[in-house]
């Protein structure tokens, strides 16, 4: 029987640099799509796919991330005191169990391949998932639900695979594909940022990844790669051509990339329009906003 995934790392200790000033002083994490801060996506998503320990790879200046997850008694009581129940549900399904959630620090934004291998010594000997809370997903079923599934099935190292259009590959870790089997696909190799025209194919890594201890292993020998950073990328790849392999999996849904302004804003356009109480407004404003900017063209 194939060990279950019950363990996730966040890594969450980058710079955030896109978003400065704003970053001074709010970790990106914590920025907020609508009314809940990206972590909380990140950490709903990992729920729904069975994740029991949530490992946070932090660094300096992220302390608002570590309050954000501990109980709020005060605000309990006052919300219980004024009799606001819906708010009182809303808060609570924020609240972590003790212990569930651990914080390790990256003393140095060295790239995400260290920072996930400074979790090392919570993870062990299993598989684990990686979210990047910057890529935000809307799915019917969440996207690492379906990864999960798919791996007690298929086994290996998989990431989340997204099509792009191919000037938009240079941005992303492209697939070199060897075999296509519609959702999955199996992996020949993984450039990370392909020059303009040398994209191995269309399909892109996202933010999402199950992975087996082998990739820590292979981060442990790692030096840097592509833009002077320690990357992941090169660890999963280099389980390639080993009993592990590597697959791609074409995940249902949307991806957001809430790491960039524009990809921050049109998520909260589409989170927004997704909930009953903001949709009418929402609508109706961005309607008038789109005539007024036909007409003024
Ligand atoms: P990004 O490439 O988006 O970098 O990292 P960033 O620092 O968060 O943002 P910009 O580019 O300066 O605006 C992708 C993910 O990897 C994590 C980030 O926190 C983010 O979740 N990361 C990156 C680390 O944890 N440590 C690193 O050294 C680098």
């Amino acid at each position: 029987m194939r060990k279950k995934v019950t363990k996730a790392i966040f890594p969450v200790a980058g710079l955030g640099t896109r978003f400065l000033p704003a970053t001074k002083s709010v970790p990106k994490e914590i920025m907020t799509l609508v009314d809940r801060p990206l972590v909380q996506y990140a950490i709903d998503e990992a729920r729904a796919a069975g994740i029991k320990e949530f490992i946070f790879v932090t660094s300096r200046g992220k302390s608002a991330l570590e309050d954000y997850f501990d109980h709020s008694p005060v605000l309990e009581q006052e919300l219980r005191r004024k009799g606001k129940k819906d708010l009182m549900k809303v808060l609570k399904s924020t609240n972590m169990d003790s212990g569930a959630i651990a914080y390790i620090r990256q003393h140095k934004a060295l790239g995400l391949g260290h920072a996930v291998w400074c979790a090392r010594r919570l993870i062990g000997n299993e598989p684990f998932a990686v979210i990047l809370p910057d890529d935000v997903i809307a799915a019917e079923t969440p996207c690492l639900q379906q990864m999960v599934e798919a791996y007690a099935e298929t086994g290996g190292n998989m990431v989340a695979a997204m099509e792009v259009a191919p000037e938009k590959a240079s941005a992303y870790g492209v697939l070199d594909v060897k075999e296509d089997m519609g959702s999955i696909v199996e992996v020949n190799g993984m450039v990370e940022k392909p020059a303009q025209g040398e994209a191995p194919s269309n399909l892109a890594v996202i933010g999402r990844y199950v992975l087996g201890p082998s990739v820590l292993q292979n981060l442990n020998k790692l030096k840097t790669g592509a833009g002077g950073e320690i990357q992941l990328t090169d660890a999963i790849a280099a389980d390639i051509g080993t009993e592990n392999g590597v697959y791609g999996y074409r995940f249902r849904g949307q991806r957001f990339d809430c790491g960039s302004k524009s990809g921050f804003l049109q998520a909260t356009v589409a989170f927004a329009l997704a909930r009953d109480d903001l949709r009418d407004d929402l609508s109706r404003y961005l309607r008038d906003v789109v005539q007024l900017e036909n007409a003024a063209e």
